[in-house]
This record gives C-alpha cells, structure tokens and sequence, in this order.
C-alpha cells in the first residue's frame, strides 16, 4: 500500500486577519510562534506553498516569501524535491517542555500535585516476569480474536458510526449478563450493565456517586492501590476506615466498631487482593446483614474470580444481596488490560447516574471493540479462552513455587498460599524494604511490585507480588536467581546492621 506522506494541518494554526493587511508579515509571525510553542517541531514538514495559497485563499507569492524568509531565520529548511520542513537544528521540544512545566509547576493546585504523584505510581512495568496480566504466548486470545476484529470492523456492526450509548452496546451487555449468570451466579438483566473503562473507571464512578464528603467507607486492609488512590483522592473529608481482613475475609465487627454507620464496603470477596483468600460464607453473611441494616453499599471487585486452579471459581457475593452490591467485573485479566473493558452489574435504581457520569467522563467506551467482544463472548470463546489459560497460569504458577524453593531460602522469603489469580505473594521473612527491592529488580530486568503501598501506615508489611505471566522457563528462573540475589543481599545487610526502630 502507498504511503501518505504526513503534512501538518497548517490551516488549524493560522487565524489571519486579511483586513489588517501585510499578510506575509503575519504568517511569518504565527509559524515562528507555532514553531517556538512546539505546535510546529523539528522536521515537520509543511505544505507546498501552492495548497497552502489555495486553501488559505491568498496569493502564493505571499507564501513563497514567508517560507523564504523563515528559511533565510533558520526557522524551516528546504530540501531538494522533497519541500519546505520545520529546521532540524531549533531546539528539541522536549526541552522546551520541561522549561514550560518547571514554570508551570509552581502554580500546580494540591490535587493536580497529588495526581501527579498517582501517575508515578501507577506507571506499568515493563512486560517481562513477574508483571501480572501480559498476555503473551499461550495467554493471548488466538487467531479468533483477530478475525472477529476484521469481520466486525471492516463493514459490520464495529464500521465507524456515530455516538453510542453511554451504558455501553446492547449485544455486548446481554452477552455479559449471560456470562455472569453462568460463571459467577450472578441475576441480572442487560438494563443493570454499565460498561466501563475497566474496573479503575467503574471504582471512580462508584466513588462519586454512592459517596458524599464527611461520609465513612470501609476498605479492606490491604487493598488494591487504585481503590485507595480514588477514595484518597476524589472526595474531600470522606472518612476511610481501613478494616483488617483475616484468613474468612473482611473483619465485619471491627469495620462496625470503626465506622458503624459507613456509606460503603469496598470489597474482594472471591480473591482477597493481594493476599488471594475468597471471603467465607459467614463472613459474607455478616458483611450483607450489615449493610441491609445500614442500608450501605457493597461494591464487589471481582477482579481474577475465574482463575481458580482447583475446584470451581467460588461464586460471587451478589446473589445474597442484589439490591445492595454494585458487582465489578473485568475483562484486562481473562483477556488483556489494554482492551479497558469492564463492566458494573447495578441495582436498576442507580444505572441512570452511573450512564450520566459516564457520558460525562468520555461518553462511552469504544464502540467497536465492544462488539467484537459481544461476539466471543455470545459465540463461546470467552469461556473456551478461561480454560486454556487457567491451565497455563496453574502451570506457571508451580514453576514459579519450585524457583523460589529452589533458590530462595525459607529463611529470608516465603510463599502465601493460595489456589487462584493471576499474582501470588512472596513475603519478606523479616523487614526487609520492599520499595526498595523492587526498585533494583526493575533495574535488573525483573518487574515486580512491592506489596507494602496496599497496607495502610499502621499494619505495614513488606513482601513482593508476582504476576503470573507465561514468560518461558529460563526467564522465569533467571528472574528469580535476580530476585534472590537482591533479597539475600538486603537481607545480610539487615543482619549486619538491624534497624534499630523496626
Ligand atoms: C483488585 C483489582 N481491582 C481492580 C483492578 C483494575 O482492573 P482494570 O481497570 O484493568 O479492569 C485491578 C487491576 O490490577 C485489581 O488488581
């Protein structure tokens, strides 16, 4: 296929006012000040002078003497038979940037800092072991995907369109309904499916919809960092309760002794995250009872529930209480995270508000992945797609347990137990810094996540998730022999000179 030579938009850029006359003087001036601001940067090329003077109605010896006179500043160049193009020798954009935030940053409101320091964060690892959700090798979605893609989006229902609807594409939510009536017991009709950006937007939209400032919420003890990041962030006031969880789930009593009449539970019943324990029947129970008494909400991330190596997927909290969970539901882990995909299953009386705010953030999801997915999912793939991968994961899983005996004594780092999900938890036998530690893994190629940033300040403890991608065997063990090294050198630095405060 041709290729199409890329031209910046010059029209876009340039307002001139014909009536004030000396066009040629404002032309110059306006791409001499494109190209300072960086609109216009280094070896852009620009349009023949012709085009130009057509499309800007003016006469093209206007352009040819801006252009030349641009050239004769060193601002644009001329290339033999190729045309006129931003110089390459004006100082990169990127410097220019940094100049402009450095000014900037001074002015930064106490939120944009505090989001700033959320991007950092929340960067991703590099796609190598032990970042969770890669979907690379045996985990990728096959050929099937790929085809439904060409089928959907070259002339059928995913060819571009209009707006759509900001509850998300019909097919897609009556394939979700299906799926979860199947999978995870969940009762519910296509009209309570909102879907969202992945399970991050749904919690944002939670946040700001069930929540008002001076109300109390309960999050478990530890948690997902992008559970506490919104809570922390979004609302002012807003009374967060950190509740330690124990080996049944969430601590119902301690929650009431803390916040008795909290607004929301924020919940992962199925999985605990990080520690990977589903939430027992009575503790369930418990949490249910309380918030049909509170009349409080129960929002159920139910991030990895499908990926149970032994036995079946425990089912979802939603069945015992339809009216007062808010269920979450995503498809980064069983598929990948760049879809951005998710959905919330609500209680009929809030899926006006969810859509509102949702229109509101950026409408609606993409359309066209939303029918592809709609259609592997309603033709059986999704399903297929689980059962393979949960037998690879299963597989890794136990290749990454005997490394870590093998190579890690039990003195210095230990394995939390577990049957499911896509990360497993290597705890730090004493106080070892984990920040610390997965700092210079990353410089070393290993990507892991340290699990201390999910404890609240008073319960901290230090250790390493892992994720469970299919990396080969020799990746998987040169990761680990890094991971051991780093771990042991820490650890007899620790033994040498113990810190005297912990
Ligand atoms: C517990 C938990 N909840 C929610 C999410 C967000 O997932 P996504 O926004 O990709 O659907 C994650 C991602 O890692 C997670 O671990």
């Amino acid at each position: 296929m041709a290729r199409i030579a890329k031209v910046i938009d010059l029209p876009s850029i340039i307002k001139l006012n014909k009536a004030e006359g000396k066009i040629s003087a404002q032309l110059i001036q306006i791409l001499r000040e494109a190209v300072q601001q960086g609109n216009l940067q280094a070896g852009d090329p620009l349009p023949a002078s012709r085009e130009l003077a057509k499309t800007l109605g003016i006469a093209r010896g206007t352009i040819i003497e801006t252009y030349d006179q641009l050239i004769a500043e060193g601002v644009l160049e001329a290339r033999a038979r190729q045309g006129t193009f931003v110089s390459h020798i004006l100082k990169s954009p990127s410097s220019q940037a940094i100049s402009i935030q450095s000014i900037d940053s001074d002015n930064l409101t106490d939120a944009a800092q505090a989001y700033a320091q959320i991007f950092k964060e929340f960067k991703p690892l590099a796609h190598r072991p032990f970042a969770v959700s890669v979907p690379i090798g045996r985990t990728q979605p096959r050929d099937v995907w790929r085809k439904f893609g060409n089928r959907f989006r070259a002339c059928g229902v995913a060819a571009p369109s209009g707006y759509d609807d900001p509850q998300g594409v019909y097919a897609l939510r009556s394939a979700i309904a299906d799926y979860v009536r199947r999978s995870r017991s969940v009762q519910c009709e296509p009209e309570q499916i909102v879907i969202t950006s992945g399970i991050q937007q749904a919690l944002y939209l939670c946040s700001q919809i069930l929540l008002t400032k001076h109300d109390a919420v309960w999050v478990e003890d530890p948690a997902y960092r992008g559970t506490t990041a919104i809570l922390e962030n979004s609302l002012q006031h807003l009374q967060i309760s950190r509740v330690p969880v124990d080996e049944d789930g969430i601590l119902v009593h301690t929650g009431i002794e803390l916040a008795p009449h909290a607004r929301a539970a924020f919940v992962t019943p199925s999985h605990q995250y990080p520690l990977g324990m589903p939430m027992s029947l009575a503790r369930r129970a418990e949490l249910v009872e309380w918030a049909k008494q509170q009349r409080a909400w129960i929002i159920e991330d139910d991030y990895d529930s499908e990926l149970r190596y032994i036995g079946q997927p425990f089912p979802a909290l939603h069945a015992m209480a339809p009216d007062r969970v808010i269920y979450l539901g995503t498809f980064s882990k069983v598929l990948f995270p760049s879809l951005r995909l998710g959905y919330a299953v609500l209680p009929k009386v809030l899926v006006a508000a969810f859509c509102g705010l949702r229109a509101l953030i950026d409408r609606h999801p993409p359309s066209a992945d939303q029918h592809v997915l709609g259609a592997f999912i309603q033709e059986g793939y999704l399903e297929r797609h689980i059962r393979r991968i949960r037998h690879v994961y299963a597989e890794n899983r136990q290749q990454i347990i005997q490394l870590i005996d093998r190579y890690i004594p039990k003195t210095q780092a230990f394995i939390e137990s577990g049957d499911q999900g896509m990360h497993m938890v290597l705890w730090f036998a004493n106080s070892v810094d984990d920040l610390k530690i997965a700092r210079l893994a990353g410089e070393s190629g290993v990507s892991v996540k340290a699990i201390s940033p999910t404890f609240s300040e008073a319960s901290q403890r230090s250790g390493l998730i892992l994720g469970l991608g299919d990396f080969d065997v020799d990746q998987l063990e040169q990761a680990i022999q890094i991971l051991s090294k780093l771990i042991n050198d820490e650890h007899q630095k620790n033994s040498l000179h113990p810190n005297p405060n912990l």
